[in-house]
């Protein structure tokens, strides 16, 4: 069975940083394999896993297009091959392997003109690898109606990230109330509050008491990611006593160990 995770909240707050030390976290207790999908167009998670990225989902299905011969339709000059064939073949190759971790970069979406039946075929192909994995983590971009664009695998747990505002913190309610209108299930959204310095505040406090998503837990502001960023430094190498890295596992313990998500 594949536990799917997923990351959604406005762009910055920190999906890809808790991505990031999420799956540091699978890897360090030995959790099982892992997918990693960067969902987001302006891929990044690579740097922040420290994983090398050629080539992106996107760059796949614009290739294809640009090697199917206008005349017959073939790929790549052999009449045989399947555009599904092909795009399988394309997307094990763009596979980049770390030791527990594959990571795989949607990259752009779709240009002008309809390639709905070859992102069809994308889906499924992600969809079916996702399978052979432990774990498939999802980092997302913004909105949640991405998601069920990029996959039609359920959701197993679901992370809406906020800054410590209520503003932030009201727009998280509002992503996590989108999650009954898609058509992928998500059996648990949990809120994350990143960038924390001190206590949270009466206000914030009760703004997150008003949302129907619980608290997994905060997350402090910490400088060793700012300077990790800063140099293009991996996260996955922050070292076990880093504040950060702390706070996710105490939040990864609290929302899929404990709720009997295999790790
Ligand atoms: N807890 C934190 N402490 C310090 N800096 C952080 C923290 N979380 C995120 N950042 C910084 O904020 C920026 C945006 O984070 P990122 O994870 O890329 O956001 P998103 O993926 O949601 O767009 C990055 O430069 C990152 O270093
Ligand atoms: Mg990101």
């Amino acid at each position: 069975m594949t536990t799917t995770i997923a990351l959604a909240g406005k762009g910055g707050v920190g999906k890809t940083t808790f991505a990031a030390l999420l799956i540091k976290y699978l890897i360090e207790s030995g959790a099982g394999s892992i997918l990693a999908i960067d969902a987001d167009p302006s891929a990044n998670l690579n740097l922040a896993l420290g994983l090398p990225l050629e080539q992106t989902i996107g760059d796949i299905r614009e290739g294809m297009l640009e090697n199917i011969n206008k005349v017959d339709g073939s790929l790549n000059g052999r009449p045989g091959l399947s555009k599904f064939d092909y795009l399988d073949m394309e997307i094990e190759y763009a596979l980049s392997e770390g030791e527990q971790v594959d990571l795989l970069a949607m990259g752009r979406p779709e240009g002008p003109g309809c390639y709905c039946a070859v992102n069809h075929i994308l889906r499924d192909i992600v969809d079916r690898l996702g399978r052979s994995y432990d774990f498939v983590v999802i980092d997302n971009e913004a909105g949640l109606e991405h998601l069920s664009r990029r996959t039609t695998r359920d959701v197993d747990v679901l992370y809406v990230i906020t800054d410590p505002t209520v503003r932030g913190v009201v727009a998280a309610g509002r992503v996590a109330e989108l999650r009954n209108e898609l058509d992928i299930n998500i059996a648990q959204a949990w809120l994350v509050v990143n960038r924390v310095t001190g206590e949270l505040s009466p206000a914030l406090t009760q703004a997150i008491a008003g949302l129907n998503i619980p608290l997994a837990g905060t997350i402090p502001a910490d400088a060793a990611v700012t300077a990790a960023d800063a140099d293009g430094r991996p996260l996955v190498e922050l070292g076990p006593e880093s504040t950060i890295y702390r706070s996710v596992q105490a939040i990864v313990q609290k929302t899929l160990v404990e709720n009997a998500h295999t790790i």
